[in-house]
């Protein structure tokens, strides 16, 4: 599942992030090409801008991406975008990815690595970074805390799941920033595989920068 259904606020511009331009082309372009040349990945549904439906399949289109197997309307939250996309999953599918179209750059590697750690009987698997600065907790303007940096990861998606176990940990309300915290909130057994930078999120204008040239690095221009 790729979830693209965001609006952007803080990147800003005249349309929703998944249409923000990166190398000529909507953002939502990039994830979506290589979701769709992933050996691993049989099905994909996007779960697009509202009012934005046909554009979407039109970028589809345009790529010739031939997994994509539904295109819906997400939601006003995150969490509620993941849970309109997973509606349209099979009932027997036995994994569910789910990924950030605001993150284009998805290396080759990533979904092997996630689909290992299922293979080994975890719940759930997310790509995870080092965190590098040392990380507070601030309540107001006063540090209460220092946090043990060594037991801190920084999350990426996409995310593996075990299909049936993400039904039941999304439920029908609730949000978190991210799918695992679901899980994790349920009881299931989630883990970390190796990250990758290049998995960068694109937030604000100077991450579109970063993703072009990154993009433009790979291709040798
Ligand atoms: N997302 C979504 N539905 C929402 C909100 C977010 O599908 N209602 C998706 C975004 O499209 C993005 C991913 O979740 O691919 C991560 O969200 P974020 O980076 O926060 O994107 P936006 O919510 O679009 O950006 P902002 O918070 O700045 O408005
Ligand atoms: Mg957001």
């Amino acid at each position: 599942m790729l979830v693209a259904a965001g609006r952007g606020e803080r990147l800003g511009g005249d349309r929703p992030k998944a249409f923000a331009p990166l190398a000529g082309l909507p953002l939502l372009a990039e994830p979506l090409r290589r979701l769709d040349e992933e050996p691993l990945v049989d099905a994909i549904v996007v779960v697009c801008p509202p009012e934005w439906e046909e554009q979407s399949i039109l970028v589809a289109e345009d790529l010739g991406a031939s997994k994509v197997s539904s295109c819906v309307p997400g939601g006003e939250s995150r969490s509620d975008s993941v849970r309109i996309g997973l509606a349209e999953v099979p009932e027997d599918a036995a994994v569910v990815l789910v990924h950030d179209a605001a993150r284009p750059l998805l290396p080759e590697g990533v979904v092997q690595r996630l689909l290992d750690a299922l293979l080994q009987g975890y719940d759930g698997a997310v790509p995870g970074l080092p965190v590098v600065d040392t990380m507070k907790r601030v309540v107001g303007d006063v540090v209460t805390e220092t946090l043990p940096r060594a037991e801190l990861v920084a999350v990426q998606t996409p995310q593996a799941f075990v299909a049936p176990v993400l039904r039941r940990a999304l439920g029908a309300t609730g949000e978190q920033t991210d799918c695992a915290a679901f899980v994790e909130a349920a009881g299931g057994r989630v883990t970390i595989v190796a990250g990758d930078e290049r998995l960068l999120k694109v937030t604000g204008p100077a991450d579109l920068a970063r993703a072009a040239a990154l993009l433009a690095a790979e291709r040798g221009e």
